[in-house]
């Protein structure tokens, strides 16, 4: 897939940070209000500046909206994001972009969507599952299968268990959620690998489109067990949203042999980059 070059997208834009809510030790989930509508596809990135210290790619977590509003979840793991941690509601942001490919809902509908996520996957993935939800009548079911280390670690907990009640009544949706361990905390969900409930989901190869966003090692086992249940690579569908760097092709550190992650993903149909060796490494 091609992205056609927008020369406005190097200004970025002032957004006023309207929200901050901590979700674990690490991570603090961001409400903007922005000047105007991003107009953005699930998976998705932007590129966010904090004036004076710098600016880095981010997932974009809210799904396709035409409002003003845009959702992120933000891991202090930096001098950037430890600064942006430090900030409070009222303060001004750059946000430049929507950038990258993201997930073509045109190509999905119609089809049984399930995605597996990964610890911080969840953050891109829940822009994707907003926009299934948001016309649920067009698709057969929703399934997410959803893993973190451990309870402390478990992002939009209160979501997924929405999720998971409104399963419970309409059989369209289903959410597993899975930890490794417990940590000997309060736990409601499974504890195991995020792939071992690939086995017990119903899967048609012609019409499931799988979404996969996680570690690597999640991305291996779960697309072996993919293969072994008949689905198709053009079926899977990839998001590397976490190679990303500097976001618009300058520092080829997303570079996988002569792809840009940045630029041609970061969600790729799998068929696209099966055979590049540094793929899922
Ligand atoms: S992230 Fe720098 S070139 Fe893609």
């Amino acid at each position: 897939m091609t992205t056609t070059f927008d020369p406005t997208l190097y200004l970025p834009q002032l957004a006023r940070i309207r929200e901050i809510i901590p979700m674990t030790a690490r991570e603090k989930f961001f409400r903007l209000e922005l000047q105007k509508p991003l107009n953005h596809r699930p998976g998705q990135f932007v590129m966010l500046s904090l004036l004076g210290v710098g600016e880095a790619p981010i997932s974009i977590t809210c799904g396709p909206r035409d409002d003003t509003t845009l959702e992120m979840v933000i891991r202090d793991a930096g001098s950037l994001t430890h600064a942006l941690h430090a900030t409070k509601p009222g303060q001004t942001l750059g946000v430049r972009g929507p950038f990258g490919s993201g997930f073509d809902l045109d190509e999905l509908r119609g089809k049984a969507i399930v995605c597996i996520v990964g610890g911080l996957g969840l953050v891109p993935m829940r822009a994707l599952i907003q926009a299934v939800l948001a016309q649920l009548d067009a698709f057969p079911s929703l399934t997410i299968i959803s893993g973190c280390r451990s309870p402390a670690e478990e992002l939009f907990r209160d979501e997924m268990r929405a999720l998971e009640r409104l399963g419970d009544s309409n059989g369209k949706i289903r959410v597993i959620r899975l930890v490794d361990r417990t940590d000997h905390l309060p736990w409601d969900g499974r504890v195991g690998l995020v792939t071992a409930p690939i086995a017990e989901v119903p899967l048609d190869p012609e019409n499931t489109r799988v979404a996969l966003c996680g570690p690597p090692v999640m991305y291996k086992f779960a697309i072996m067990e993919l293969k072994s249940r008949g689905i198709p690579d053009a079926h899977i569908f990839v998001d590397l949203e976490r190679r990303m760097k500097c976001g618009v092709g300058k520092c080829g550190h997303c570079q996988i042999n002569q792809v840009y992650c940045c630029q041609e993903g970061p969600v790729f149909r799998f068929d696209r980059i099966a055979q590049l060796p540094e793929a899922l490494l």
